[in-house]
């Protein structure tokens, strides 16, 4: 943990070497910490709140308003941001006409499990504007990943951690809650191999096509190609558990299966910014056919199946899936 790194310090500092920086994303990564620890503060009193609070609103619901108003609030007043999307609301927010960054927003992921103290994230990223974007910014919300400027999660467990990326490299800061600042505590973040986890919810295996069956034996070292095979984590919490994969080593995997067709995890507001996060870490993010981030979105809250972690394991997610699922469910054959 270094004291002498701030948050605020490494951003501006890797401010300083874009040489037409105008210190505009600078100020909107700022704005995102602060809400994030905002968000901190609620969640870990959540508990308590709830017992002292007349409201009939359950604790996940009221939590999750509370992240997503706080997110927007912050972001909305200034002249940095021009469209605001979240995964709570059915379209766009146009906020300051002036704004030239596009904001991406899943305000509390794993919020059903509030109730069960579990580690809980906010996702975000951020493209510039199109130029020639129509009115509302939907086309501004629906640009590939590879137009990303910068992506990140909070991490709400027991730190809460900010890991982002402005596209050089991965940095991670962990909030000291009697200083109230983020300090840099894991430097440019590589994947480490070999892998050590997986995580996947073998509950839905029946549900799953043979390719994600296959892939699943594979992890747990049922095939002879990988003998031992990986230890398995579930949090069910994506931002929690794409977060041991980082730092430890592994692959998160959320299938299509015959009940999510086209997988669970929403590309705009989830997939792409960790599938950034995970590339700039030296790994890789597949919707087990191509990378997720050149995958083209059509709609806002468009779904997409979702293998993320080291490199070596996702190209063997692809692999098992090429040769048992030529055809996948909801595919046109
Ligand atoms: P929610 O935000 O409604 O709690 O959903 C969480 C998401 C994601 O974070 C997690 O990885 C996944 O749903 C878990 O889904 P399953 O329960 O189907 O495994
Ligand atoms: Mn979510």
């Amino acid at each position: 943990m270094s004291l002498t790194m701030t948050l605020g310090r490494h951003i501006l500092t890797a401010q300083r070497s874009v040489p037409d920086a105008t210190g505009t994303l600078t100020g909107l990564l700022y704005d995102l910490a602060l809400a994030g620890k905002v968000v901190a503060r609620e969640a870990t009193r959540a508990n308590i709140l709830e017992s002292a609070q007349a409201s009939q609103e359950p604790k996940a619901s009221r939590l999750y308003r509370f992240a997503d108003a706080t997110f927007i609030h912050l972001n909305q007043r200034t002249n940095r941001v021009g469209v605001i999307a979240s995964e709570s609301h059915a379209e766009p927010i146009s906020t300051n006409i002036e704004g030239k960054y596009v904001l991406l927003l899943d305000p509390l992921d794993g919020v059903s499990q509030t109730d069960y103290t579990v580690s809980l994230g906010t996702v975000f990223a951020v493209y510039r504007r199109l130029a020639d974007g129509p009115e509302g910014g939907l086309a501004d919300c629906l640009q590939s990943g590879r137009n990303l400027v910068a992506a990140g999660y909070l991490l709400y467990g027991s730190s809460t951690v900010m890991v982002y990326s402005s596209g050089h490299g991965v940095n991670a800061f962990s909030l000291d809650p009697g200083l109230g600042e983020f300090l840099l505590s894991h430097e440019d973040v590589r994947i480490p191999s070999p892998p050590r986890y997986y995580s996947l919810n073998h509950a839905h295996d029946d549900f799953w096509t043979p390719g994600s069956r296959r892939f699943a034996r594979y992890l747990q070292g049922k095939d002879s190609t990988f003998p031992g095979g990986l230890s398995m984590r579930y949090t069910g919490s994506l931002v929690a558990d794409f977060h041991r994969s980082l730092l430890g080593g592994g692959i998160f995997c959320y299938p299509a299966d015959t009940i999510y067709p086209q997988g669970k995890m929403r590309l705009v507001f989830e997939a792409n910014a960790l599938a950034f996060l995970a590339e700039q870490a030296g790994g890789a993010a597949s919707d087990g056919v191509q990378p997720t981030l050149d995958l083209q979105p059509t709609s806002l809250h468009q779904r997409t199946p979702f293998y993320i972690g080291n490199r070596e394991l996702v190209q063997m997610a692809e692999n098992f899936i090429r040769l048992h699922e030529p055809v996948r469910p909801g595919d046109n054959p």
